[in-house]
Parts: C-alpha cells; sequence; structure tokens
C-alpha cells in the first residue's frame, strides 16, 4: 500500500484537526482516504484485498498484518465496524478488552493468537448473521504512531429447502414456494413441466433476528398443470441453488 499524502504541506490543518476530534472519530473514512491515518507510523497494515466471503451461521475471520512484519505483541489491536465506529474486538496489552466491545458482537468473537509476533492478527467472528455484512477497519497502535486497512465482508445464506403447496381454487390451481435463510435478496424461477419459465408473484421478508430473507412466491396455474412444476431459488453470490419438483 504505497499511499502518498500531502501531510506535511498541510501540518497546520491536520494539527487542528486532531485537536477537534477524539482519535477514534479520524478515521471513519478511512477507506476513502488514506491521508487521514494521523500520526507517521513506520509501519503499515494489510488486510485482504478482495471481499471475504461468509456463510450466515458460520464464522468468518478478519485477518490483519503488519507490513514490514514486526511484533505486533505490544500494540493495540482495534477491530471496529468503519461506519458508524463500532469496537468489534478490541486488544491490549496481550488482553482483550471486552467493555469496548458494542452488544452485538458480545461473546461472538476469538482472538487468534498465533502469528502476532509476526505482525499478523486475527479475529474471529462466529454465528454470522446478515447483520455482520459490511466493511471492517482493522488498526494496529503503537504508542501515538498506528496504522489501518479495511477489511470488506460479504455475507451470503443458502436458504432452505424450498417447499411447495397446492391448493385447488375454482379457476385453477395456486402454488406457493416457500424457503427461509437467504442472503442477499435472492432469486425465485418457477418452470412448467415443458420447462418454461412461469411469472409469479414473489413477496420477500427480513428476519429480524438474523437479517437473512424468507421468500413466498406463488402463481396461478389456469390449466392445473401442476406435475413437472419446479421452483429454484438461487443466491446471487452462490453457485448452487435450492430447487423443488412436483
Ligand atoms: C455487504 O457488504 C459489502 C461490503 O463488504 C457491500 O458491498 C454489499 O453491498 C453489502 N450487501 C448488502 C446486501 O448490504
Ligand atoms: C404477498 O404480499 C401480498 C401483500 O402483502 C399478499 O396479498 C400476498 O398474499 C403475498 N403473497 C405471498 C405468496 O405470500
Amino acid at each position: 500500500m504505497a499511499v502518498t499524502c500531502a501531510r506535511d504541506v498541510f501540518q497546520p490543518f491536520v494539527t487542528l484537526v486532531f485537536l477537534q476530534l477524539p482519535l477514534a472519530s479520524i478515521c471513519h473514512n478511512c477507506w476513502t482516504d488514506p491521508c487521514a491515518s494521523g500520526g507517521k507510523a513506520n509501519f503499515d497494515v494489510i488486510g485482504p484485498q478482495a471481499p471475504i466471503l461468509a456463510m450466515a451461521g458460520g464464522q468468518v475471520e478478519l485477518q490483519c498484518q503488519l507490513f514490514p512484519s514486526v511484533s505486533a505483541e505490544d500494540m493495540e489491536l482495534r477491530w471496529y465496524r468503519c461506519q458508524p465506529s463500532l469496537a468489534v474486538h478490541v486488544r491490549e496489552r496481550g488482553m482483550d478488552v471486552d467493555e469496548e466491545q458494542v452488544p452485538q458482537y458480545r461473546g461472538r468473537t476469538t482472538f487468534v493468537n498465533d502469528h502476532v509476533a509476526a505482525g499478523k492478527a486475527t479475529v474471529r467472528i462466529h454465528s454470522v448473521t446478515a447483520f455482520d455484512n459490511g466493511t471492517y477497519c482493522c488498526r494496529f497502535q503503537d504508542g501515538a504512531e498506528f496504522g489501518e486497512t479495511v477489511v470488506q465482508v460479504q455475507v451470503a445464506g443458502l436458504g432452505t429447502e424450498p417447499r411447495i403447496q397446492v391448493m385447488a381454487r375454482q379457476d385453477g390451481v395456486r402454488a406457493e414456494c416457500t424457503s427461509a435463510g437467504w442472503f442477499p435478496e435472492p432469486r425465485v424461477e418457477w418452470r412448467d413441466f415443458r420447462g418454461q419459465a412461469r411469472p409469479a408473484v414473489t413477496n420477500l421478508s427480513a428476519s429480524a433476528t438474523t437479517g437473512l430473507w424468507a421468500v413466498a412466491s406463488s402463481l396461478t396455474l389456469w390449466d392445473r398443470a401442476v406435475e413437472g412444476l419446479s421452483c429454484s431459488i438461487s443466491s446471487p453470490l452462490l453457485p448452487e441453488q435450492r430447487k423443488v419438483a412436483e
């Protein structure tokens, strides 16, 4: 990460900002403004280049690394949601600082202590929900110097096996396909026994506790051709799809 900043030219302005803001608020935009990274640290913090795919219900590791790879054992290590700034996991002098952690991550994070002496630090988040999707910042601070980087987490949810329920009506047959646990919003596709797509009405609703989407999709078959009817649901992030046929 070779970033050149005009910090020296604007030193008076930077000093002013430092006086007015608490340190933690300086890097609210750390992914857009590399020059806002404060003191001239003689290290950089590097994270994964691409977003990390995390399955809902599973776990995800946020790994950040010093360059050059000096020890991070005596540094303050902080993983936080960048915007708004919310502490996910904080570590000082080799100890977790639980008081700073926001409630939504309480009891769900583990610091992986393996390679801290080599400048590598990882926080594992357990029981991933849709609310964990987004941008994280990790900051390594050594006295007044700090460096930080951004880690993107992309949550994917593969929902339950869909179910089709068929209801006879005077004017035809109504079929409804349901499934839950999707993220982001899934696509639903109905096909008849000839393999032809059939238009349907699809409702999506997000779970208040997990943020995952439930799907209820229905169509009416005027020709009552239920046999061979299939409903497929897929996530834009995952190769597999869930399919059920009558
Ligand atoms: C999930 O987070 C990524 C960044 O990690 C973002 O690009 C994406 O829009 C988010 N998805 C949803 C559905 O919010
Ligand atoms: C979708 O929502 C509409 C309006 O809320 C409702 O009338 C309809 O029955 C719902 N359809 C399904 C398949 O749940």
